[in-house]
């Protein structure tokens, strides 16, 4: 068993192969936290409890068997709200008699093998029951009648420890969850770097570090969705890491709503960490016998440095938390039309673009947004999920099939959440967005969000779109998500539960996608919003891969993807091809550093294939030739960052590098961009993660390095680069 209990000590162990987690029960049921780090072998870790009575007016609890113990200096497993911690607090709930002061102490344990589903919610999984180990750990508050489960899975190969909450009404009276946190760790100290990934539309998750300072820090979303602004993910990594080296914990969210990521440091420079659904405009009335489920965290910790972190979410995240065929399933090479036309198309011009996919070995053509309604812009017809056969003449099936005939696989796009207000949905339904009697309705887009916490109307859009899918022979949805949430409010619910609205409206898309996955099991879907505006572990669970972003321009991509990967996936990273000049940044590219840096990712094209010319058709067959050469590489190898492009003082040269190593170390492949070149600059790079021992060869030059060389001196690159021009090397161990 990775979970181990000591009677004697009233303590838990969670191992890991290379961490582990030690808490314990104080005397009347206190749930203290002794360490969280690399493996120790001990359980009785009892000596490193602070024990600072008084550290600034600290308040002791009442019982003498406590000996002093306060709740405000003692490092606390799950702390409260109102009871003596004075700081963050994970759970505040508000009884009958109107107070928030909440206190719960242990009851009862269970430990078992494998991992329970979250009800509802989308998490992490076990393929099998030997993969993880589970602890159940029951608190009660006497006085609300609230019983608390602290729900710890320890994955056995992986150093990766799930967290969640439920709580439970035992009580004959409702009371009302303030705050519900999904995690909380303190640690002894303050010496670590916070990392997030910030940013904005069309410049997604764009890596932040800062040193941690005195009070709170941290980053929220109050939108409706994880949003582009703060990704639900941060890493602390502690003073002296480096990429490839030193401690790093990660925590990040299986949630695509609201979140909070709150870090304090308090007056003996210790830390503590809280992550969960935000509480601001957050509200659960729970009646009698009803429970509360939050979503999961999953924290990771690494000795490796960031880098180790990056690839125990990697794998975690696509092994045990993509679902599907798909997971493991080799993806087809996408051609979507949006760059390539925007609403301006026909069913001839998408046959035209599919003719010529087909011929460069392109695998599947995806219809993008205005097939629909009446929409020839975006001004209309969300909502209105039926073929508009003036532009798509002969209809949906007719199409799908001459695609079809040329060897291509179908995709389509869906806004599943939206509804224009001109629509035909909306004149008929005009209670069923979000919105709040007596108060103006916000526009994003020109359209209004659909109430999804309500059963009707998620079963008018499954309906809907289940009809379209069944019409013709669609495999891959592209569900998208083009505006935040505003004036949050259902017309059903009453209002001591309008605070409960965010998260329900969460719940019920979680159970539109799962609905849909259910009646369409072979379905590839592709999460999106208006970019990577919600590209988190929730909607990983659904949809294996994301549109990275808006914005694909190259160069733009390499920050936006290095920052991605921090957290997620290579195979979860859409990325396409796009035109030159760029749409979004009017910059121009080679083709070859276009397809160089979307190849990092879930391969794909976004532009008017017919009007490549005779040498960029020869680079697409090239490039299509690539991805099935080096698919199991990038996807299933081991990613590692080599270069930051975001950091200008520790990169003088302007680079960006990364590589992928086969899991047997036999195979690498190196890809090194030059953003701005420079005149008389030497450039070096050092490969990270081979076998030293082992001899490599250069594919294109057959010249051989033993792994100590290329790790030790690594490549000489200097010589004369052009802005934006990239190379790439394919080094396999000769036999
Ligand atoms: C969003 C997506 C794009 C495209 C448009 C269509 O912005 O991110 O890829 O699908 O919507 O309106």
């Amino acid at each position: 068993m990775a979970i181990t209990y000591n009677d004697s000590e009233r303590s838990f162990k969670l191992d890991t192969p290379k961490s582990s987690y030690v808490f314990k029960i104080s005397p009347t049921g206190y749930l203290l936290h002794l360490y969280y780090g690399a493996y120790v072998p001990e359980s009785d870790l009892d000596y490193l409890r602070m024990r600072l009575i008084n550290a600034s007016f600290s308040a002791s609890v009442a019982s003498p068997e406590e000996k002093g113990l306060s709740l405000d200096t003692a490092a606390i497993e799950y702390p409260v709200n109102g009871s003596g911690d004075f700081r963050v607090s994970a759970l505040s709930i508000r009884g009958d008699n109107g107070s928030s002061v909440t206190d719960i102490r242990y009851a009862s344990h269970r430990i078992y093998s494998g991992k329970p589903r979250l009800e509802g919610l989308p998490a992490t999984y076990t393929n099998s029951d030997d993969e993880a180990d589970t602890l159940e750990l029951t608190c009660r508050d006497a006085l609300t009648g609230a019983e608390v489960v602290l729900v710890y899975t320890v994955f056995t190969k992986l150093d990766a420890i799930t967290r969640s909450v439920r709580v439970t009404n035992c009580s004959d009276k409702p009371f009302d969850i303030e705050r519900i946190h999904s995690m909380a760790l303190d640690f002894t100290e303050s010496d670590f770097t916070l990392m997030h990934l910030q940013g904005r539309w069309a410049k997604e998750r764009t890596l932040v570090k800062r040193h941690l300072q005195f009070g709170l820090q941290g980053i929220q979303s109050k939108r409706g969705s994880s949003s582009h602004n703060n990704n639900p993910f941060i890493a602390l990594a502690r003073d002296g890491y480096t990429e490839e080296s030193g401690e790093v914990y990660g925590f990040s969210l299986v949630y695509s709503s609201n979140f909070e990521a709150c870090v304090e440091v308090d007056c003996m420079r210790s830390t503590r960490v809280v992550m969960g659904i935000n509480p601001v405009d957050f509200g659960w009335r729970l009646e009698p016998g009803e429970s509360f489920t939050s979503p999961e965290v999953v924290m990771v910790f690494s000795a490796e440095g960031v880098g180790g972190m990056s690839r125990t979410y990697h794998k975690l995240y696509r092994y045990n938390l993509c679902r599907g065929e798909w997971k493991t399933k080799k993806r087809p090479i996408i051609i979507n039309n949006w760059e390539g036309t925007y609403f301006n198309f026909d069913e001839e011009k998408l046959y035209a673009i599919a003719k010529d996919a087909a011929e460069l070995g392109i695998e599947m053509l995806v219809m993008d947004d205005g097939w629909f309604g009446v929409r020839n812009s975006d001004n209309c017809s969300l909502g209105d999920w039926y073929v508009n056969e003036n532009k798509l003449k002969g209809g949906l099936k007719s199409l799908v099939d001459r695609v079809n005939s040329l060897g291509l696989k179908f995709g389509i796009w869906f806004e599943p959440e939206m509804i224009s207000p001109d629509s035909d949905l909306y004149r008929a339904h005009p209670d069923w967005c979000l919105h709040v009697d007596g108060r103006d309705r916000s526009i994003g887009r020109r359209q209004y969000v659909l109430d999804m916490s309500r059963a009707d109307v998620r079963d008018n859009i499954f309906e809907q779109m289940s009809a379209i899918l069944s019409s013709a022979n669609i495999e891959y949805v592209k569900w998208d998500f083009n505006r935040n949430l505003t004036e949050v409010g259902s017309a059903l619910l009453p209002p001591e539960r309008q605070r409960e609205t965010a998260h329900r409206y969460m719940l019920g898309v979680y159970e539109l996608l799962e609905r849909l996955l259910t009646a369409f099991p072979h379905l590839l879907l592709e999460g999106c919003s208006g970019g990577g505006g919600r590209f988190d572990a929730g909607m990983l669970y659904y949809s294996p891969q994301i549109w990275t972003s808006d914005d694909t321009d190259a160069m733009e991509r390499l920050e936006i993807q290095y920052g991605t990967t921090l957290c997620y996936p290579p195979s979860a990273m859409s990325a396409h091809v796009s035109a030159s000049p760029n749409h979004q940044t009017g910059r121009e590219s080679s083709f070859k550093t276009r397809g160089d840096v979307a190849m990092a990712g879930a391969f794909g094209y976004e532009l008017d294939l017919t009007k490549l010319n005779d040498e960029e058709r020869e680079l697409v067959k090239k490039q299509v030739a690539d991805y099935h050469k080096y698919y199991d590489l990038i996807q299933n190898g081991d990613y590692y960052r080599l270069i930051n492009p975001t950091e200008d003082k520790a990169n003088p040269t302007c680079a960006a590098a990364w590589e992928s190593v086969s899991a047997d170390k036999n195979e690498v492949l190196l890809t090194y961009v030059v953003m701005r070149t420079q005149v008389s600059v030497s450039r070096y790079i050092r490969l990270v993660g081979l076998d030293p021992e082992k001899i490599y060869v250069d594919e294109a030059t057959g010249r051989r390095y033993s792994g100590a060389l290329l790790m030790n001196a690594g490549l000489n690159l200097t010589g004369s680069w052009h802005d934006g021009e990239s190379k790439v090397w394919h080094l396999v161990v000769s036999c």
